[in-house]
């Protein structure tokens, strides 16, 4: 049965939902406050990169069940969900700004006071552990004068969406959570996602807002695993790629994520393993493994100036080319980005950086500016000159490069791979000095 869902929030979360909602057949209004996004999606345009969205949201578009507006209680009132996908941004002290949230729960509370349905409110949005049942459902209680299970339904469903593999990790998703205060709110929900073979499990609010938390910190700690055991690998020589597959074929293990490199970036990583992390010290439990994680994944991206230092020196005057400055390939992302450390560390030290990405120029260009950085669109360009490079992000055609072009493009000879992508003894073969992480420096 479809049914009619209000999307607030046209960020990459709550877009990504409703059009792939609108394409199984549900009605689906999004809101936003930004007139320019609501025009976009009207004209059947994302305003976000991600492959696949713009055709399931063209074909929604056209066959009338999907549309964009800025009238917030209009899309309330017409719905039976409401789903609330604002940010819910990182505050200085890594614990999370609930002001988007709190705001979007008094606008649902209010215009939901004069109707006669029984609504579904759910969280989309990350939120700390606490926070639907709280924060959320108190607001709108107050706000409407109606009891949470009697008056409106109350739910948390959190997304595992990433970037580049949106579409296809909420159409084919590994498992749906439904954390519900009641077996109608959970039911009401679960009928949005009839079409989905993954299993679906039945959680409090309270569980699956942490399951979320839980999933994006497993992640990053094992990513700060692999990175910790990497920088023990060059001390004794060996590979750290040897070892994560050693461990990775254990099944209890698995190979994902298991990739070391320059560390992890983007807006969801960083910042829920810091929110969780700062929830558990205001609760007087802190999670050390937490805050490990991110000591290990601060001093990460560095490693790579540190392998560059080991074979140039003193940086000051030299020319280091940059490849890679999205937090991974296939996005323009920038946010928490490991290129953002790695340059500002090259200029502190007095080097000179020419830059590329793929797609990400504009908004690094935002972030990093500085007399001596400098952006090109070719890679040609950011080699001529260059005593040195680093790869940042592992964009497919940076796997490309050939040894031998490099070598006749760059004025030096030293190659640090920040993502272990290229062959070290092809390298080494063409007499470039080829430093990777996790990766023994060659005995000559
Ligand atoms: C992440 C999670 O993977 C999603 O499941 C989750 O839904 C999403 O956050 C979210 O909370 O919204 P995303 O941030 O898009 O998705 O990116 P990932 O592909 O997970 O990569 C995160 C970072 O880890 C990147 O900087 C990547 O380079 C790094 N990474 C990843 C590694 O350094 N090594 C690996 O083996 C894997």
């Amino acid at each position: 049965m479809p049914k009619k869902v209000a999307m607030i929030g046209t960020g990459y979360v709550g877009l990504v939902t409703g059009v792939c909602f609108a394409s199984k057949g549900h009605d689906v209004t999004c809101v936003d406050v930004i007139p320019e996004k609501v025009e976009q999606i009207n004209e059947g345009k994302t305003p976000i990169f991600e492959p696949g969205l713009e055709e399931l949201l063209l074909n929604a578009r056209k066959e009338g069940r999907l549309e964009a507006t800025l009238d917030g209680a209009s899309a309330i009132k017409k719905a039976e969900l409401i789903f609330i996908a604002v940010p819910t941004p990182s505050k200085e002290d890594g614990s999370i700004d609930l002001s988007f949230i709190e705001e979007v729960s008094h606008t649902i509370g209010k215009t939901i006071r004069d109707v006669t349905d029984k609504k579904t409110v759910v969280v989309k949005s990350t939120v700390i552990p606490g926070t639907t049942e709280k924060v959320v459902g108190r607001i709108i209680e107050e706000e409407s004068g109606k009891k949470r299970g009697i008056g409106f339904g109350l739910a948390m469903n959190p997304e595992f969406l990433k970037e580049g593999k949106a579409v296809e990790d909420f159409l084919d998703p590994d498992r749906i959570v439904i954390g519900a205060i009641d077996s109608e709110s959970f039911n009401e929900v679960k009928a949005l996602y009839e079409w989905a073979e993954a299993p679906i499990l039945e959680t409090s609010p309270t569980t699956a807002e942490l399951i979320k938390y839980a999933a994006n910190s497993f992640l990053a700690m094992k990513i700060s695993f692999i990175n910790e055991i990497a920088n023990y690998c060059e001390l004794l020589g060996v590979d750290v790629k040897d070892v994560a597959q050693g461990i990775g074929l254990d099944e209890r293990i698995s190979p994902k994520f298991l990739r070391a490199g320059a560390g992890f970036g983007g807006s969801c990583f960083p910042k829920d393993v810091a929110a969780l992390y700062s929830h558990s010290k205001q609760l007087g439990r802190e999670l050390i493994l937490l805050r490990s994680t991110l000591e290990v994944n601060k001093q990460q991206p560095l490693r790579t100036v540190e392998l560059l230092r080991e074979e140039v020196g003193d940086l000051s005057g030299k020319t280091i080319a940059i490849l890679g400055l999205a937090f991974k390939p296939d996005t323009d992302d920038m946010r928490e980005a490991a290129s953002i450390p790695i340059i500002e560390q090259l200029i502190k030290e007095g080097a000179r950086v020419k830059a590329t990405d793929p797609i990400a120029i504009p908004n690094a260009k935002k972030i990093l500016s500085h007399p001596n950085i400098n952006y090109y669109d070719k890679i040609n360009d950011v080699l001529k000159e260059a005593d040195a490079l680093i790869l940042v992000t592992e964009w497919d055609e940076y796997r490309q490069l050939s040894p031998s072009d490099l070598k006749s493009l760059m004025k030096g000879d030293v190659v640090i791979d920040g993502r272990r992508i290229w062959n070290p003894e092809l390298f080494h073969k063409h007499g470039l000095r080829y430093r990777g992480i996790g990766l023994g420096k060659k005995k000559n």
